[in-house]
């Protein structure tokens, strides 16, 4: 059985962590095994972009996108924990946020092809099997996370999040020929998302599966 790399994606709230679960279940049931991980990572890195988010230091958005740059080739490459690690080891590989978070929320504040050229190291080391974006109105989103939170991170503004959801179109136009898509309705209970994104999964794992 082949081992996977999928990606999760999707404005902040969107129901990534939830659907990670859900997907890492189904994926269990027919033997995979599974390794679950998110960017920011949990590295020094991550943990320094964290604190920038919780308005703990300060920093510039060029900073910011170049910590993530950081972060994502630790998050590949890290020997102990790394992704490709993961993979040589026969993990199928879950992650919550990949390069496309970078393409959207980087590319609202700087020039995406800035953003892109400086995460091509990273997309030339490994791209993921399906990158699943998770696609939820930014008023929805906003509602959730005004419920879940008392404090509301550096780019959780209802403005922010409506231009990250643009630049995540505008990236998937411009590397629709490199990088495999799939886009789910999110304004639905968690059930009727899972549901798609099992069917888009068994369709990569089995292709000779009806389209
Ligand atoms: P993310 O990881 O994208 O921030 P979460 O999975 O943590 O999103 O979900 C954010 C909040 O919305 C949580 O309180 C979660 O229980 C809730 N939630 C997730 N999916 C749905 C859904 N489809 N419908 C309604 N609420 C949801
Ligand atoms: P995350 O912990 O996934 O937040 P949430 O569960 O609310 O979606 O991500 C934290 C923040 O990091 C989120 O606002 C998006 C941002 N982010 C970037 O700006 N660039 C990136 O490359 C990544 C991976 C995340």
């Amino acid at each position: 059985m082949k081992n996977l790399f999928i990606a999760l994606e999707g404005i902040d709230g969107s129901g990534k962590s939830t659907q990670v679960k859900l997907l890492s279940d189904n994926l269990k049931h027919i033997g995979h095994h599974i390794y679950t991980t998110c960017e920011p990572t949990n590295s020094p890195i991550g943990a320094m972009i964290r604190s920038i988010f919780k308005h703990q230091i300060e920093a510039d958005h060029r900073t910011i996108a170049g910590l993530f740059v950081a972060d994502r080739l630790d998050h590949i490459l890290n020997k102990r924990n790394g992704i490709l690690y993961q993979m040589e080891q026969g993990f199928t590989v879950i992650s919550d946020r990949y390069l496309f978070s970078s393409y959207a929320y980087q590319g609202a504040h700087i020039p995406l092809e800035w953003v892109i050229a400086a995460n091509s190291l990273s997309a030339e080391i490994i791209q993921p099997d399906l990158t699943i974006f998770i696609d939820i109105s930014p008023e929805i989103s906003m509602q959730r996370l005004n419920k879940g939170r008392d404090s509301l991170e550096l780019y959780e503004t209802l403005e922010n999040l409506k231009n990250v959801q643009e630049k995540y179109y505008e990236a998937f136009d411009i590397l629709k020929e490199k990088q495999k898509v799939f886009i789910v309705d999110g304004n639905r209970t968690s059930g009727f998302i899972a549901e798609d994104i099992w069917k888009e999964v068994e369709r990569l794992i089995n292709p000779k599966l009806p389209q």
